[in-house]
């Protein structure tokens, strides 16, 4: 490998791919933190609306006096939108990849990244399912490759997971903390890639007891939120919870993390692929474990 020590001081330019759900978010994180920053995307419609969506969230702080306006407007300032990703690879100092969960297309990108980045820019996948040893290999530069793992929404939710492969070196892993933070947020390091990281396996635990506590008739489900929420503290219970991400995204995870383990554990529920399997995927398509 190379003796190239990426640091926080080395970064300027921020490169996020994708402008999605999470990418939109992550960009304006970086911009809101000083950053000057490239949103990417293969998709004109999702770089037009991702940027309405941030100046109009923008305004509404504005408007809720949570933001500066001037703030606001240098945050606007320093975020392009491009679908051009050779260009906008040359010129970043930390990429941060958040396209569609699929090994094939982050596969292609992470190869595209080797070869345009520079040399010293650490490439992060925000993937909730893929470890970056899955991509690492295809840039030239596995010691430089992470996953940085940010919470929905990311403006707002605290926790960002950093996990390391076998390869990643120390110097990635201080420089991916260090800009966490520098995002304000309060970075976690993983030490070994292993399915749904941290939060994923803790939100997992608890879905899975919840949803063998109501299949053997011990309690409701409304019961079982209840208790999460009076007794534990939880802001929703895990039924609720499943409702808020996505039954369909629930299931996808539960088979993505089975396939990986083989473990019976995590085995995904069939009470869940029903639900999909019967088009409620929970609050987005107005019903689920409820009906809203
Ligand atoms: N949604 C969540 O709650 C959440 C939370 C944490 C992490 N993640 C992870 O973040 C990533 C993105 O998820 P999302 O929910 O924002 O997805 P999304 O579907 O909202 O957005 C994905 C975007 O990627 C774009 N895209 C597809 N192929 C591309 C390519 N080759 N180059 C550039 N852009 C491309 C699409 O046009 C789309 O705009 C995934 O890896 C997912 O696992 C999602």
């Amino acid at each position: 490998m190379t003796n190239i020590h990426p640091s926080i001081d080395g970064i300027r330019r921020i490169l996020v791919i994708g402008a999605g759900t999470m990418g939109s978010q992550i960009g304006l994180v970086a911009a809101l933190a000083g950053y000057d920053t490239t949103v990417q995307d293969i998709s004109e419609q999702m770089l037009a609306q991702a940027k309405a969506e941030l100046s109009a969230r923008l305004e509404a702080n504005v408007a809720k006096g949570r933001l500066d306006a001037a703030d606001a407007e240098t945050a606007l300032g320093r975020l392009d939108f491009t679908t051009d990703l050779d260009a906008a690879a040359a010129g970043a100092d930390f990429v941060i990849e958040a396209a569609t969960e699929q090994l094939e297309i982050k596969g292609q990108i992470f190869a595209r990244l080797g070869r345009l980045a520079p040399d010293h820019a650490i490439l992060a996948t925000n993937s909730s399912t893929l470890g970056s040893s899955r991509v690492a290999a295809a840039t030239g530069r596995a010691d430089r490759v992470c996953n940085m793992h940010f919470f929905n929404p990311a403006l707002v939710m605290k926790c960002v997971e950093v996990v390391r492969h076998p390869d990643t070196s120390q110097a990635t892993v201080d420089t991916a903390m260090e800009l966490a933070r520098r995002f304000g947020k309060e970075p976690v390091l993983i030490n070994r890639e292993i399915p749904g990281f941290i939060a994923n396996r803790l939100m997992g635990a608890i879905q899975r007891e919840a949803l063998a506590l109501s299949a053997a008739g011990i309690a409701s489900k409304e019961d079982i939120d209840t208790t999460a929420r009076t007794a534990l503290g939880h802001p929703m219970g895990p039924f609720e919870l499943m409702d808020l991400v996505g039954l369909d995204v629930i299931d996808f995870i539960a088979q993505a993390t089975y396939a990986e383990t083989g473990n019976e554990a995590d085995r995904p529920d069939p009470q869940v692929a029903a639900l999909v399997a019967a088009g409620r995927l929970g609050r987005k398509s107005g019903q689920g474990w409820y009906s809203y």
